[in-house]
């Protein structure tokens, strides 16, 4: 039988090699997605991967499949966790779970495996996406099974298993990073009273240092998904990456919060995501005019819940299907252009237009006009307000 791990090349994933070899027997296929996390010598790795024990290494670009069909719906949508949490993580590890199956069906595995802990949120959503997609697949989670506790271990573990130990500096931080966003737990950010050092972001400057000078950017919309900056058309990758460097320029982007995982606990964690704070911005902002109120209403409400769901790792639940056609439909006419100013670490709106914006400066404005008569308020103001009027008879006794 054959395995299909998620492997990074880190120390962890490393050690699991061998370990699934000794404890099932099994043959070892390593599977390394590019979500943007920055991957650096793919042939390294690939040595890397043979020397823990691996039969072979299988990579996968998924980057344009990332954004537009993970990260777009969840900005279209609106979808914020805990009122801050941009989501990051929870889009990333559906594609790449998605992938591994995919993977586990080529190389004729009948196992997969990952390297996350039993204490977090990422296992849930990979083991529910191969639930979701082929339901006859082993899944084997190393850290609910095995002894290692710490680095230390792991490192003995690698040696007496004559794995190489990978040279890269481990870094305090437990980090996870991908075209999205940077994440940073763990250490000193354990203790939710402590302000984060200055030296751990890694996207974005200290909105403090960034430039003194405001730049303004353009994001061009079609029916609420960007497809242009600054009148440039780009992939949805090559826009984010480009809206990436510009806001890490200006710090744009940085969240700090404690959150409640899947499994009960709360935890610790600080983001980093400045093009899609940029574009968030954008796509809410351009609603404002192409939305009507009670629209608006049910949408943000379902995008609660639609957050919710893609945390919890049910991207492949019918509901969250569902509420996306309602989320392609409501938003058909969000099409127009945003531009905003971004000025150390701030996102401000300083234009939007669209052409199918449902604002009329002809009746908005405060001159008089012919389709809306203020002599019509008054009636209005009664008869909404009777309810009003009837409860406060009642209460004078009239
Ligand atoms: N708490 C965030 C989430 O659950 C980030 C998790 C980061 N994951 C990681 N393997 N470092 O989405
Ligand atoms: C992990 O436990 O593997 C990372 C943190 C998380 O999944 O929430």
């Amino acid at each position: 039988n054959k395995v299909v791990l998620a492997y990074s090349g880190g120390l962890d994933t490393s050690v699991i090699v061998p370990w699934l070899r000794e404890n099932y027997g099994c043959d070892v296929v390593c599977f390394t997605a590019d979500v943007g996390q920055g991957i650096k010598e793919l042939e390294g790795l690939e040595r890397k991967a043979k020397a823990s024990g691996a039969s072979q290494l299988v990579v996968k670009d998924l980057r344009e499949e990332f954004v537009r069909d993970f990260i777009y719906p969840c900005l279209r949508a609106g979808a914020v966790y805990e009122r801050k949490y941009l989501l990051g993580t929870s889009m990333a590890r559906p594609v790449i779970a998605k992938a591994m199956v995919d993977v586990a069906n080529e190389v004729g595995a009948d196992a997969v495996s990952h390297g996350c802990t039993g204490k977090g949120n990422d296992q849930v959503r990979f083991e529910l996406t191969f639930f979701a997609l082929n339901p006859k697949l082993n899944v084997v989670a190393p850290w609910r099974e095995w002894d290692i506790t710490g680095r230390e271990d792991a490192i003995e573990y690698a040696k007496k298993h004559k794995v190489p130990v990978p040279v890269t500096k481990r870094s305090i931080y437990s980090r996870d990073r991908n075209l999205w966003h940077l994440s940073h737990e763990g250490d000193i950010l354990e203790d939710p009273t402590n302000e984060p050092m200055k030296d751990m972001y890694m996207l974005t400057v200290d909105p403090e240092d960034a430039p003194n000078k405001p730049e303004y950017v353009e994001i061009g919309i079609e029916s609420g998904l960007p497809v242009s900056f600054n009148g440039k058309k780009l992939s949805p990758a090559s826009l984010l990456s480009e809206l990436n460097e510009i806001g890490g320029r200006h710090g744009i982007g940085r969240v700090d919060m404690v959150e409640n995982r899947l499994v009960g606990m709360k935890s610790r964690g600080v983001y980093e995501t400045p093009g899609g704070t940029i574009l968030f911005a954008a796509v809410q902002e351009l609603e404002s005019l192409t939305i009507d109120r009670e629209s608006m209403q049910v949408k943000d409400s379902l995008a609660l819940k639609y957050a919710e769901l893609v945390y919890a790792g049910r991207w492949f639940d019918p509901l969250r299907a569902s509420m996306d056609a309602f989320m392609e439909k409501i938003t058909e006419s969000t099409t127009g252009s945003v531009t905003l100013k971004l000025y150390k670490g701030s996102v401000t709106v300083a234009s939007r237009k669209s052409p199918y914006s449902l604002y009329r400066k002809d009746i908005s404005s405060f001159e008089n006009s012919l389709i809306y008569d203020q002599a019509d308020a008054a009636g209005f103001i009664r008869l909404y307000g009777l309810p009003t009027r009837v409860r406060s008879m009642l209460k004078q006794g009239i």
